[in-house]
Order: C-alpha cells, then structure tokens, then sequence
C-alpha cells in the first residue's frame, strides 16, 4: 500500500506515530517559513505541516510548488495541532511532513473543488469526473450504494432471487417511445434496450422462480425533467401466488426498512388512497400529503349567480391558504402569472380574502355579495385570515392547475418539508385512458395489467370505467413506484390487446412468446417497480435525481463530458446496412 491511513483516520491517540497519507491537495497556505497543505481523499480531509527549522528546506521548496488537485504522498510524525479545529474529523491533529512524493501534478481544475463550488452545471458536468471529489456530490453516491446494498439484503432475506435480463430486446409500441439499436448481423432490423423488464420478469415466474428481483438500467425516450432520466434505475421485482395485498405487505416493508436503516425513522402503516379521490381532493395521481390544502369543489355554490365564467365551466374548483387574507396586491398578482404560465394554463385565479372583521374582499365582488361569499367559506371551512383561491373550466385542466398551484402555495408556505415523509398507496386506477390524439385506449399502466374482476364486464360497455389491479407508491408527492396483478391467462390477455386496438396479428408478432407462455402453466402473479434514482433523491432531500446517478445526461438527453450522442463513421453506418437521411 502507498499509504499507512487515509486522510479521514488520525486523531489524537495516533499522535507521534509515523504515518503516510496519499490524497489530493485541496488547499495550500503559505505563510514564509510554514507551509499547511489540506491533503484531501474520500475519507476527510488532513492537514499537512512544514516548518522552518523542524523540515528539511528542500522540502519545503517543494511544498510550496504543488498546486491545487495535486496527487501526492507524504510521510511524517502525527502531532497535536496548536490550533484545533472541532470542525475537521482530524481537526486536533497535524502531520508533520519528512518526506514527500509528487505522485502526479494536476492541472488547475475549472471550478472549485469544495463543498460550495463556482463551477456552474455545464462545466461540472463536463468534468463530472471532478465534481465527484465534492463531497455533496460524494456522499449522493455513497447513499445510492448504502441504499442499494440495504435493497439487495432486504430482498435476499425474504427469498428473492436477483436475475439479469437481457439489454438487446424488441421494441414494443405500448408506453415511452424506444431507443433502438441497429443490427449488423440482421440488416433493417432493430433491437430496443428495455423500457423495463416487464415481459421477462413474468416470464421468470412462468418459470417458476417465484419471487424475483433486479436492480436494472431502463431507458425511456421522453422529455426529460428533474425526476426523469433517459436511463434511469429501477428496484424491479415480482412474485407469485400473491394478491394485492401481499404486495403492499412486502414492499411497504422493504420501504419503511430503509428509512428505518437510513434516517432512523419508523413509518406508521402507509394510508391506501383511490386514484378517483387522489384526483379530486389533490387533482394529482401523486399527492403530496405532507400537507392538507384539499380541493373544494364549489359548482354548486357559486353557478347561477351571472358570473359567465363559473356559469360555462364544468368544474369549480378551489383551496384555502389559511393564514393568507394579508396577501398584497403584489403577491396576490405574482399567483395569477404563476397560473397563467403555460405549463399551468389556467386563464385566471379568483381569489376571496376573509378579512380578520370577519368581512370578505374578491376578485370578484361585481357578481358576488357578502352572504355569497359567507357561502363559499362555509365550504372551505375557512376562518376569518383565509385567503380562498378558486379556479375554473374543464375537470381536467382545471384540476391539474390547481394542484400546482397547490404545490406552489406549499413551497411559498414551507409546508413541503423535506425531513417529513408521508408515503401512500395510490390504488384502484382506471385500466384504460382515452388518447384523445389517436382516438383509442391506451394501458393507463401497461397491457399486462389485470382488470378488477368485478368491472371486466364493463369492458365491452364502458372501458373508461374499468379500474385496474394497479397501484402507485407515492412519497410526498413523488411517484416512487407502480406496479399491478398481472394477467395470466392467454384469453384475458388476448382480450385486453383487442381492446387496445392491437390486431390479433399484432399482438401475436409483438407479444406472441408471452401468451404462448400463458398457455405452459402461468401461475398468478404481480409485481412493483421502484424509481431507484427517486428513491435516492427522496432520502437525500433533492428533487433533482441527478444529484444520485454517477454520470448522468443533461436535460437535452446529452452527456456532455464523453460528448454523446455522436456522429458514427460512414464504414460502421455501411455496416450496419443504414443511409442516413438528415
Ligand atoms: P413504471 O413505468 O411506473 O412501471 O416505472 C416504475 C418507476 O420507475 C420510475 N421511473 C423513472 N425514473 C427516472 N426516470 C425515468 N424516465 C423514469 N420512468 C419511470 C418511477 C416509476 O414509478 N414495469 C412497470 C412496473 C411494474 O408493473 O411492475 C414499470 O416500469 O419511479
């Protein structure tokens, strides 16, 4: 070994040993005849001595050239520092240098390679490789590991295998559109890298193996955002001979087993919510219950009274931010825009305040007196202090801008905590979900999802009624995971493909080895697949899943430090039987 500890490891009791630490200069201060060097690795941080009269000269000269990022060995005596610093793991202790090895000098790097860096995003993510000595950055990855090994226990423990499934498979149309990739052996024709392993885990409990697991790299072409990456990382997993709430049983404990381990917190049994209410009380599949700020529904109350806009709209919809009739013109103002920005797209925001004297004071007093107004408390439930906000229009759109507006109301009010959790199952989903752009049914989870025995005959009548096996885990507003009772019988899946719209030619070239599968003795079965990078990101307090994942892309889908993607040469495209047209 090139060193004896590393620069996280010494204390007092290590004093007058003789040690050598290899690391990284991080700082160097030069002070004439003293020279301090912060020698940095993985583990902490060290400080390094050279003194006039106690080190040799030569190397102080030396000392004194290395610069930033510089690797180097040093050898010498552990002391007592004179001046401790309580805030270093190795703050009480010095090393004394007598010998010192420049193992490779160092550019000076882009950026500042501290806790609080200069580098902006673009150039640490070019030089991803440094922004990594960060330790922010640093202990992301270490929680990622921590959180992975305590997966791969927890689900060994209970009898799960871990099995690899292939990278190189078929592209399927259902869900996010594929990568794909070109065959040389096979001109013309494409393999996709999975959007999951959704079809092979079931094959694997075809197979008999039960209860299954994989920690496994995905990839989705789709529009990127702080939670969602091009490849990303699922805990995937299934089991066979379960019903729902076998599921739940397991995988709420895995849950709450990791935030026992990671946090030391012991989760209460997480509440079951029904899609149908999660989208009329939070106007999101995905609420972030830290916080109440439930939707009143207000059509009733406040049609009929000639205001055109609540006449004509299909749903008026709004919430209370108690504490808020004090809201300035300006504040007030700043919501609107925060409604009317595109990626919101409400048209307007009506506000009512309940002033402390028990008065009110709206946007819109032209067609609503007092008594109206005490109305619409009264639904609210608010109090005197309230600041009501009410949106309108189709169910959809309506429900949706409202439940950002909530979600920014509780930023604004501090009432998203980060070291509060609050997890739920989200169940009972519709199976189907009407694609106004193709004019059919999509899976609203995918094709492989078993409708609720007692909705399948509303198949032929109603699909847009027919809820699903399916289920959600979702943590202060986040989708962690999702997962469903599967199909398992070659007729019911066939059927389910025909109501997709899929030919039965189709669905024989696409899915064909799966039903047949189902034909060879399927036993029932049903699954969940976590977010891992989400995951990560939840218990490391971000909303950016970036942060957790070593080299990640940027929002163009790039990786801007190995530049891809990029232009193949023209002999590999030859190869691969592909002209390129741009
Ligand atoms: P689903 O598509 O819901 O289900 O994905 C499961 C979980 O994966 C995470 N996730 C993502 N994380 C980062 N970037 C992305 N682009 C991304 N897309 C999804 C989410 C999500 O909840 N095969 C089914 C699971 C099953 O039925 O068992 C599936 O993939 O946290």
């Amino acid at each position: 070994m090139l060193r004896t500890y590393n620069c996280g490891e010494l204390r007092i009791q290590h004093a007058n040993e003789t040690v050598t630490l290899c690391g990284w200069v991080q700082k160097l201060r030069d002070k004439g005849g003293m020279v301090w060097v912060d020698l940095r690795d993985r583990y902490g941080v060290t400080q390094l001595i050279f003194q006039e009269g106690e080190t040799a000269r030569a190397l102080i000269r030396t000392a004194k050239t290395l610069g930033r990022e510089y690797v180097i060995q040093a050898s010498g005596t552990v002391v007592e520092r004179f001046a401790k610093n309580e805030n270093m793991a190795t703050g009480e202790i010095e090393v004394k240098v007598n010998k010192l090895t420049v193992l490779n000098p160092a550019k000076v790097p882009p950026f500042i390679i501290e806790d609080d860096t200069d580098g902006g995003d673009d150039l640490r993510m070019k030089y991803r490789y440094l922004d990594l000595r960060r330790n922010p950055v640093r202990k992301s990855l270490e929680l990622r590991h921590r959180l992975m090994q305590l997966t791969r226990s927890f689900l060994d423990d209970q009898a799960f295998i871990e099995v690899e499934t292939p990278v190189l498979i078929k592209s399927t149309p259902e869900g996010a559109r594929d990568f794909v990739v070109p065959s040389r052996m096979n001109h013309g024709e494409f393999y996709a890298l999975p959007q999951s392993p959704q079809t092979f885990k079931q094959l694997l409990m075809v197979s008999g193996f039960d209860r299954y697991f994989q920690i496994v790299k995905c990839f989705r072409d789709e529009d990127l955002r702080a939670d969602r990456q091009p490849e990303f990382t699922q805990i995937d997993c299934e089991m066979s001979f379960v019903t729902q709430e076998d599921v739940f049983e397991t995988f709420e404990g895995l849950i709450k087993s990791l935030f026992k381990h990671i946090k030391g917190i012991t989760l209460e049994a997480f509440p079951r919510m029904s899609y149908h209410e999660a989208m009329k009380t939070y106007g999101s599949d995905k609420p972030d219950t830290r916080f109440d700020m439930k939707f009143v529904e207000l059509n009733k109350v406040v049609q009929g009274k000639g205001f055109n806009v609540f006449d004509q709209a299909e749903l008026v919809v709004g919430i209370n931010a108690s504490g808020c009739a004090g809201y300035s013109r300006k504040q007030l103002d700043a919501l609107t825009d925060f409604v009317k920005k595109p990626q919101v797209g409400a048209k307007g925001l009506v506000y009512v305040k309940y002033n402390s004297d028990g008065s009110f004071k709206s946007s819109v007093d032209k067609f609503y007196g007092q008594d109206d107004l005490k109305a619409w408390a009264e639904k609210f439930e608010a109090v005197p202090g309230d600041l009501m906000l009410v949106l309108s229009g189709d169910i959809d759109h309506t429900r949706k801008a409202l439940s950002e507006l909530r979600l920014h109301l509780g930023d604004l009010l501090e009432l998203r905590d980060k070291d509060t959790f609050a997890p739920l199952w989200v169940v009972d989903f519709p199976l189907l979900e009407w694609d106004e752009e193709t004019q059919r049914y999509h899976a609203m989870h995918h094709p492989f999802t078993s409708p609720m025995a007692e909705d399948i005959p509303l198949l032929d009548t109603d699909p847009g009624k027919v809820r699903a096996n399916a289920y959600d885990m979702v943590v202060n507003g986040v989708e962690l995971g999702g997962g469903s009772i599967r199909i398992h019988n070659r007729d019911t899946q066939q059927r389910m493909f025909r109501h997709l719209g899929f030919s039965e030619a189709e669905a024989k070239s696409q899915f064909g080895f799966l039903m047949e599968a189902f034909e060879y003795g399927a036993p029932p079965h049903g699954g969940i697949a976590f977010g891992f990078d989400r995951l990560c990101a939840l218990f490391g307090g971000s909303d950016s899943i970036r942060d957790f994942i070593a080299f990640p892309k940027n929002n163009a889908g790039r990786d801007v430090m190995i530049d891809s993607p990029s232009v193949i040469a023209k002999e590999q495209l030859d190869e691969l039987g592909i002209a390129l047209k741009i």
